[in-house]
Order: C-alpha cells, then structure tokens, then sequence
C-alpha cells in the first residue's frame, strides 16, 4: 500500500475536530484504537504481532533467510500524543515503518535477519509525566516501582491504567532478552524544527539529542477572595509562578538554552478567588549540560526567592531527566552511506526533541532519519510534511532497512 494510503487511515483516530489536534495519551481509549490500527495494518502484511512487558507493541517479519539468533533490524516510533499534538510526530515513523517495509516486498527484497517494527508507549510523557516512559522500562532506565507509581493529573496510577487496559502491570520492567535480540534501531521522525527546509534537504540524520529534563513546581499559597482580600495578606501562589515563568525566558537567553512553562494548572480555579496552589511545569533543554543546569537553577531560585516574597512554599520535583545522547557513529555512518549509495544528500543534524532511539541508544546502536518539515512547528495542529517528502522518507528507510538486514 502506498504510503498516503494506510496513513489516511490512521488520521482521523484520536483527533479533535475543534482544534484540528491529536489528543492520544498512553492507556486511554484512543490509544487502544491506535494499537488496534497498528495491529489491524500488521496482520495484513502478515507481520506477526507482540505487545511486550512494557505495553509496547512489535510487529515481526520474520524471514525464512535469517539464521536462528541473528540480530534484528528495528524501526518504528510511537502513536501517542501531546494535548493538540500534530499528525505527524510519532505516526510518521510507524506509517513509513510498514510502507518501507511494502516497498522492499514489491522490490523482492527477503531479509537476511529479522526485521520488526516497534511502537513504544507513552513517548511523550503527557499523561504520566515521564517521556519515553516505554523504552525506559524496557531499558531498566526507570524501576517499575517508580513507574507503576506515576499518577496522571486525575490521580489514576500507570499501574491502574495498565490494569484497566488488560495489562499486567507486575510484569513491567528491564526486559534484557528482547533487548538482546535488536541490533540496530532505526526511528524516522518528523523534523521538529527548520534545519532541512533552510538547507534545500528532504531527509537529515540525527546526530545527537540535547540533554534535557522536566521539573513539576507546585507552589502552595492559601485561597482567599479575590475581592476583600488586601493585598498586604495574600499568600497568592500565581505570583512566584508568573516569575518563574519571567525567569524562564530571561535564563534561557542568558545562557543560550530554551526553557518553557507550558502546563500550569491552579486550583480551585475561580476567577474571583486567589488560587490555593500553582502547579507548573519547566521543560529546559540546552546542548551543553552546564548551560542547561545553569539554566535551571536561576529558575529555580527566582521561584524559591518569589515564593519567599508572597508567602508562599514551592516544591520542586524532576520529573523526566534525559542526558545527552550522541547517536552510534558507526551506525550513523551506515546510514548516511545507504542513502548516499541512492542519490539522497541528508545533512546531519543534532536536536533539542527527545526520542525513544536516544533512550535505546544506551543499550544499542540506534540512529534516527529526519523528514523536513517546512514550517518547522510540532506539538502543535500546524505540523506538518509535505506526502512527497513523506514518501522520500519511506524510500530513505527502506534503503537503511534494506542494507542493514541484507546479508
Ligand atoms: C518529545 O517530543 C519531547 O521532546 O518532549
Ligand atoms: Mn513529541
Ligand atoms: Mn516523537
């Protein structure tokens, strides 16, 4: 099937019409028709399908040509979303994964070792706070217990959404045999960011991954009314958040990072009260670590200093921490080779977006392929490729997978 053929079909899953976004969080019910799509798409190239421990979910072609034990050649991404995320950012590189996969078939191709595409869970973190919440377990990069743990905004724990949806939540955790069973992970990813448009390019390599991290502040102040209350007695929490938000923007440009303040929730959240408490979230991310730390803690001291001022206590809590990552360069090197073998210049290209191949990449040669996307914007309804570099990059994969799991 062509690429914009089976990508049709997974569109209109988890989409709110009003905002034109994907709302697909990990162990819901959009996230189950998400899978059912995936595993509905997997039977009919007759790939044979297996949710892991974890809850992620593989799809196997198996080869006649590949000796017991060989190592296997993976790609894939994930299905799940932000709040209003765009179509693309996960999608892209599972759709690419079963078209490239269409197009070695067509091409007669029979691989020499196994091949799966994998989609890993909870790739964004929006509902449990932790980003490449799947490939984290599966790499022991988080301990089930503090996995099973994690609440959502609703309070419901993973260990109940995973119960809820079927799955075992006891089961969870490093999963050293499916590990050792991958050779080389290859993930396809919409480009978050402008590099490729700027550069003329349709498809870039990853280089590396900027380090970077969540941090949950919740700032406790006492709710009063918004009319009779003097300003001299308030304990209003909204005011070490506003600067800390200030904070933000100003540490970033001085160090030259990017740090955000993009979900904030204040309860109870009347317009005509003071709010009891303030939790908010700092997303900081820098190439260099120095700069990132840097960064973070003159956000954290502004909030500490403000929260002083008002009367206020703040609680500071990493959420998600991920190091930098440098991709394999041996792998890295192949990649580039394949498509320059076809013709296709990819410049190479470092990023501030994290990835389940950047967690992986601890434990085995991953690499990452860019699709451009020429506005640049993600996590937003804008995001968006152009379907003629949507299937360039299904022609880019397909040479990887093709040369990777030849003989
Ligand atoms: C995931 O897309 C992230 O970078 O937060
Ligand atoms: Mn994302
Ligand atoms: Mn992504």
């Amino acid at each position: 099937m062509s690429f914009t053929g089976l990508w049709d079909t997974l569109l209109p899953i988890g989409r709110d019409y009003s905002t034109g976004g994907y709302r697909r969080f990990a162990w819901t019910a959009e996230d189950e028709q998400c899978r059912a799509w995936f595993t509905h798409s997997a039977a009919e190239r007759n790939l044979r399908t297996h949710c892991d421990r974890n809850g992620n979910l593989w799809a196997w072609w198996d080869s006649p040509e590949a000796p017991d034990g060989a190592a296997a050649v993976v790609t894939g991404s994930h299905l799940d979303s932000v709040p209003d995320g765009g179509a693309f950012d996960g999608p892209l590189g599972v759709v690419s994964a079963f078209a490239s996969i269409d197009l070695l078939r067509e091409r007669g191709f029979t691989p020499a070792r196994p091949v799966a595409v994998a989609v890993f869970r909870e790739e964004e973190g929006a509902r449990f706070g932790v980003a490449c919440l799947g490939s984290r377990l599966l790499t022991g990069a988080i301990t089930p217990d503090a996995a099973r743990a994690l609440r959502d905004v609703n309070g419901i724990s993973l260990a109940e959404a995973m119960a809820t949806a079927g799955h075992d939540p006891d089961g969870i955790g490093h999963d050293e045999d499916l590990l050792a069973s991958i050779g080389a992970y290859v993930e396809l990813h919409i480009e978050q960011g402008r590099a490729l448009a700027d550069l003329d390019a349709t498809v870039g390599i990853a280089e590396g991954i900027w380090p970077h991290g969540r941090w949950r502040l919740d700032f406790t102040g006492r709710a009063d009314h918004a009319g009779t209350a003097a300003l001299a007695d308030r304990h209003d929490p909204m005011l070490p958040y506003a600067a800390a938000a200030l904070a933000a923007r100003q540490a970033a440009a001085a160090n030259g990072t990017l740090a955000t303040f993009g979900k904030v929730i204040a309860e109870p959240g009347a317009a005509n009260a003071i709010c009891s408490t303030v939790t908010a979230w700092l997303d900081a991310r820098g190439s260099q670590e120095t700069a990132l730390r840097a960064t973070v803690d003159e956000v954290l001291a502004a909030a500490q200093r403000a929260a002083g001022l008002n009367g206020v206590t703040v609680a500071v809590r990493p959420e998600s921490i991920t190091p930098p990552v440098t991709f394999d360069v041996g792998l890295r090197e192949r990649v580039a080779a394949s498509l320059s073998a076809r013709g296709i210049t990819a410049p190479v290209l470092p990023t501030g977006a994290g990835h389940d191949a950047g967690v992986l990449s601890a434990w085995l040669p991953a690499a990452m392929l860019f699709v451009r996307n020429p506005s640049g914007i993600s996590h937003a309804p804008a995001e968006h490729a152009d379907m003629a570099d949507c299937a360039a990059g299904v022609e880019a994969l397909a040479a990887v997978l093709h040369d990777l799991a030849s003989r």
